[in-house]
Formats: C-alpha cells, sequence, structure tokens
C-alpha cells in the first residue's frame, strides 16, 4: 500500500498531493511538518519578532539595527497558513487631480515612499551606485507614453507585467496615494532627457552609471575575508572554551564527541574529527521533531538537552558554535540529503515561500533573488545574489557595517523589512524549509561551503 501511493504523489505533483492530504497522510514516509504556529521557539530575544504593546499600539520587537518596533501583522507572513496577498488590481484614473513635478521628485527619492531610485535611474546622484533593476526613467516623459499608463503602472504592475514584475503595487497596497501618484507622473512626464530623448550624464564617475559601469559584481570587501576577521577572533572567544564547558548536566560536547585537535589548513581553530563533513548535511530532516533543522536550529534543542547550556538562535554563542562545527567542513560539497522524500517534502514548501508575496508591499524572494526579479543588478546600491548562480547560504559572517556577526536566518528576516512585513522568530521551520530551498540549489550545483576562518 506504501509504496503506489508515494509513487501517485509523485504522479500529481506537489499541489495534487497537498489537494489529496489524506493521499499524502497514508505515506508513512512524508510527514507533515510542524509550524512555526506550533514550534516552541528557542531563537535569542530580539529574533523571535514577539508583538508587545508599546504606547498602546501593538508593534513586533526587532533588531535595533532593523530601525524602530513596527508592524504589519495584518499582511501576509511566511508563517504557514499566512493569508495571500491580493490579486493584480486595475486602478481609477483620477483624471481630476493635478500633479505636482516638484513633490513627485521628492517622493521618487523618498526611502519611506519607496524609494523608486532603489530600482530606477534618474537625474540624481543620492543612490550609489544608481539601482537597475527596473528600466532608466531618465528619459521616460520624451517618449509620449499616456499619463493613465504611467499612473496604472505605479498603482499596480501586476496588470501589464505580470506576477514575476519585481516592482511592487505601490497605489493599490495603499503606500502612496492617488495624489503621490499623480504627483509622480508628473515628475515623470518631466523628464525628457538631455540630449532630447537620451539619460543625461549625472556624474563623472562611471561606476555611477549602469550604462557606463565596468564591474558587475562590486567589491565590497569579502564578508569572509580570512586575514582579518572578527567573526573568526568572536568564535576563538566564545565557541571554543565553551566546547570543553562542562554544562549543569555535567558534560560538555567534548565528553560526547571528542576534543578539539590541532589545526589544520582548512580547520583554523581545531580539528574536531567527529564533525568533519557533518555541516553539509545541513539542513537536516528531524523526524522526532517533524522539521528540518540547520546547524543553528539543531544546537538550541540539542545543547540545552545534552549539557543544559541554553544555546538561543541568533545568540553569539549559537552563531559562533555554528561557524566551529561548519568550520570543520570548510570548503567542502554541500551534501543535502536530496533522496529523502522528507528532504524533497521541504524543498517544495521552499519553492512556494520563496515565491510567495509578503508584507504590505507584496514582494517575494523571486522579486529580488532570481535574473527575472532583480538578481546580478543593483537595489538600492546593493548587489542582488541570483538564486540559480550566486552562493546565498555561507552564513554565519561577520558584517562589517554592523559590527556584529549574522546568521542566514537574520538575513532572512531583514530581506521581510523593506517589505513592510512582520518576520518569523528566526528558528520558524518555514524559514529552515526555506533555506533548505537555498541548499538544494547550492548542492545541485556542486557549491562548496564556506565559513570565516583564519589565514592560513
Ligand atoms: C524593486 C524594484 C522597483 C521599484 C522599487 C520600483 N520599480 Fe518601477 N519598475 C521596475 C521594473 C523591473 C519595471 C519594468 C517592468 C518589469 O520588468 O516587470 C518597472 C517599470 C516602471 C515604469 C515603466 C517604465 C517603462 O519604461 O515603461 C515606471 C514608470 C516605473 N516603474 C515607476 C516606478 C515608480 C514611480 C516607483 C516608486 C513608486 C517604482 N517604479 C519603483 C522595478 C521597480
Ligand atoms: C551526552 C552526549 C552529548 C553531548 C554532551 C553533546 N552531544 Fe551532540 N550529539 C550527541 C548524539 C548522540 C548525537 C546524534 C543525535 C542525532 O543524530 O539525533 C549528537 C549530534 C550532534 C550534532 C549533529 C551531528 C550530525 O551528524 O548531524 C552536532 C552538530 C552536535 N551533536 C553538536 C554538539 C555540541 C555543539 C554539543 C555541546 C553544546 C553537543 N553536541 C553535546 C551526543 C551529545
Ligand atoms: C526587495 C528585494 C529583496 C527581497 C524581496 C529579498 N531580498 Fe534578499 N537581499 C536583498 C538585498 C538588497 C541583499 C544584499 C544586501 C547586502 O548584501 O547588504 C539581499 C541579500 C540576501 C542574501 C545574502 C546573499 C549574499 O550574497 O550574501 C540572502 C541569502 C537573501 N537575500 C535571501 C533572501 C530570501 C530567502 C528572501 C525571501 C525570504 C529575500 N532574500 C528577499 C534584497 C531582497
Amino acid at each position: 500500500m506504501k509504496w503506489p501511493i508515494c509513487r501517485l504523489r509523485g504522479f500529481l505533483g506537489w499541489a495534487g498531493a497537498v489537494a489529496g492530504a489524506a493521499v499524502v497522510g497514508a505515506c508513512a514516509t512524508v510527514v507533515e511538518p510542524v509550524t512555526s504556529r506550533e514550534w516552541k521557539t528557542r531563537a535569542s530575544e530580539l529574533s523571535q519578532g514577539r508583538i508587545v504593546e508599546i504606547d498602546g499600539k501593538r508593534v513586533q520587537r526587532r533588531y535595533p539595527v532593523f530601525g524602530a518596533p513596527t508592524n504589519f501583522e495584518d499582511w501576509p507572513t511566511y508563517a504557514t497558513g499566512s493569508k495571500t496577498y491580493f490579486p493584480p488590481q486595475k486602478a481609477q484614473f483620477p483624471a481630476h487631480l493635478k500633479g505636482d513635478p516638484k513633490r513627485g521628485h521628492e517622493l521618487l527619492k523618498n526611502s519611506a515612499k519607496g524609494p523608486c531610485t532603489a530600482c530606477h535611474v534618474i537625474p540624481d546622484a543620492t543612490v550609489w551606485p544608481a539601482g537597475n533593476v527596473g528600466p532608466d526613467l531618465r528619459a521616460i516623459g520624451a517618449r509620449g507614453i499616456s499619463d493613465e499608463f504611467l499612473y496604472q503602472v505605479i498603482w499596480d504592475p501586476r496588470v501589464f507585467y505580470g506576477e514575476e514584475t519585481p516592482m511592487a503595487p505601490f497605489g493599490a497596497s495603499g503606500m502612496w496615494t492617488p495624489q503621490e501618484i499623480m504627483d509622480a507622473v508628473a515628475y515623470l512626464q518631466s523628464l525628457k532627457g538631455n540630449p532630447p530623448g537620451q539619460p543625461e550624464k549625472v556624474t563623472d564617475d562611471k561606476q555611477w552609471d549602469p550604462r557606463t559601469r565596468d564591474v558587475v559584481r562590486p567589491e565590497y570587501g569579502d564578508p569572509l575575508d580570512p586575514t582579518a576577521n572578527p567573526g573568526v577572533a568572536l568564535t576563538e572567544a566564545i565557541a571554543v572554551p565553551l566546547w570543553s564547558q562542562t554544562g549543569p548536566k555535567g558534560r560538555s560536547c567534548a565528553d560526547c564527541h571528542g576534543a578539539i585537535g590541532a589545526p589544520d589548513e582548512k580547520r583554523t581553530l581545531g580539528v574536531i574529527k567527529s564533525m568533519v563533513g557533518v555541516a553539509t548535511r545541513y539542513p537536516k530532516w528531524f523526524g522526532q521533531y517533524r522539521r528540518m533543522m540547520s546547524i543553528e536550529d539543531f544546537l538550541a534543542v540539542h545543547a540545552p538537552e545534552t549539557t543544559g547550556i541554553e544555546l538561543p538562535t541568533q545568540a553569539d554563542a549559537n552563531m559562533t558554535m555554528s561557524i566551529l562545527i561548519k568550520m570543520q567542513s570548510y570548503d567542502m560539497p554541500y551534501a543535502l540529503d536530496l533522496k529523502n522524500p522528507n528532504v524533497q517534502a521541504a524543498i517544495k514548501r521552499g519553492e512556494e515561500l520563496f515565491k510567495r508575496r509578503v508584507g504590505q508591499r507584496g514582494q517575494a524572494c523571486m522579486h529580488c533573488h532570481t535574473e527575472r526579479g532583480g538578481g546580478r543588478k543593483f537595489l538600492g546600491g546593493r548587489f542582488l545574489a541570483d538564486v540559480e548562480k550566486d552562493p546565498m547560504v555561507n552564513h554565519p559572517y561577520w558584517r562589517t557595517n554592523w559590527n556584529q556577526l549574522i546568521d542566514i536566518r537574520m538575513r532572512f528576516q531583514w530581506c521581510m523589512t523593506p517589505l513592510r512585513a512582520n518576520m518569523l522568530p528566526g528558528d520558524a521551520p518555514e524559514y529552515a524549509d526555506l533555506e533548505t530551498y537555498l541548499v538544494a540549489k547550492q548542492t545541485q550545483r556542486g557549491d562548496r561551503l564556506q565559513v570565516p576562518r583564519l589565514a592560513h
């Protein structure tokens, strides 16, 4: 009975299998995963995204580097069972409103309002290097496009460009008022170009302009730079002694997994033989917890269970211990267990999440990290990774401009902030599914695991 039904799932595809939940239930090898609503989070305090009341207002707490607390709980999130984003919506053109091009210009640059200049070039050098996810708008007013069309694009670009457009429905989502959009339209129509019809030159620095730039990927400094990496120093200071520290339960990691030996060329803080290659197989399916777990997720459960020491995710102790363990697999190819049906199911869920619109802005990971989205282009001065080509899961690493470690879940949480979306706790099972989807790509490509280490 088991085999044919599991086979059937393959024939029906995932959508068919979900529709026939009873069929999945009968397939003994695929287990219904736990959700973030059921999972008791072991994330560190600020990573939990708890909703609290401040001055009578419900807000979601977050890391100070993400800005002030916010709340977008009325919009879709990555939580299982979250509502879906509204469908494309045609605008009513407000012909009676008159646009002010000066106000429109300010609105286009306003970082709280878009910013449109994160993706589009206008004759202003404020975003560095200029965004090029969307078309250059420096001469859009010379093209004879109707006001109504421009209005409609800003109201909800999905009407013209389909669900895959990376541009958000700024009007339909309520982020821009009809008057503001009319102001933007008036400004756009004033951009005639110089010479007319041609994008005008804005600065002498050819790296600013997407048309003259000669680098594709900027060298901002490698977050994995082995020569001067505070992340390694922190790992040496925290995780190395922690490995042999006896916890309240009378055991240390070293008691069960062996001591840290002499370093070699790749495992520059010392070799732990039992851990060599382990991290390449994560995220891993744990039947007893009914979920995928990254090394970080697993340690948050395993350390207190075995040693009595708490290792909440996104805390330095967890991230440095994860680095120490991942370092044991440095430069080894990712080896996700692609044959495991529970891993396969997680990859499917992760792919669905990768394409799910979240937040008021209603964008998905795919709207920034695929070729059709912004992948390998510049958004807000940042180079966007393309999930099909670029390694995305080489975390944790030291983030110089924050002066702290960042792991992949903080990265997911951070990517949600401009979308006006509430984040999930860092150790949410849904985030583990997303991570599994990314690691599956890296496994299929033969990418090798990277983490901070010392110079050799
Ligand atoms: C995340 C990137 C992104 C942001 C932010 C963004 N856009 Fe766009 N925009 C695009 C892309 C990409 C297109 C082209 C359509 C496509 O490929 O889906 C586009 C198309 C347009 C067009 C039509 C251009 C043409 O050549 O026909 C206009 C006008 C426009 N955007 C204005 C705006 C305004 C105004 C804002 C701010 C409210 C904005 N965009 C914010 C990505 C973006
Ligand atoms: C009492 C013994 C014991 C202690 C103490 C202990 N572990 Fe474990 N550990 C185990 C066992 C047994 C497993 C295998 C569990 C499983 O696969 O479900 C394991 C699994 C692991 C794994 C995953 C290995 C894999 O192949 O997937 C990691 C990583 C790990 N432990 C790290 C640690 C760290 C870090 C500490 C200290 C905070 C620690 N362990 C403390 C017994 C222990
Ligand atoms: C609105 C665009 C946008 C969306 C949507 C978005 N990201 Fe990002 N993401 C970025 C930007 C910009 C960066 C680079 C920022 C930097 O390095 O400072 C980035 C970086 C990353 C990185 C690190 C890549 C690297 O090269 O180090 C990962 C991983 C990532 N995003 C995953 C995701 C996932 C998963 C989602 C969906 C849950 C997502 N992002 C949604 C804009 C976005």
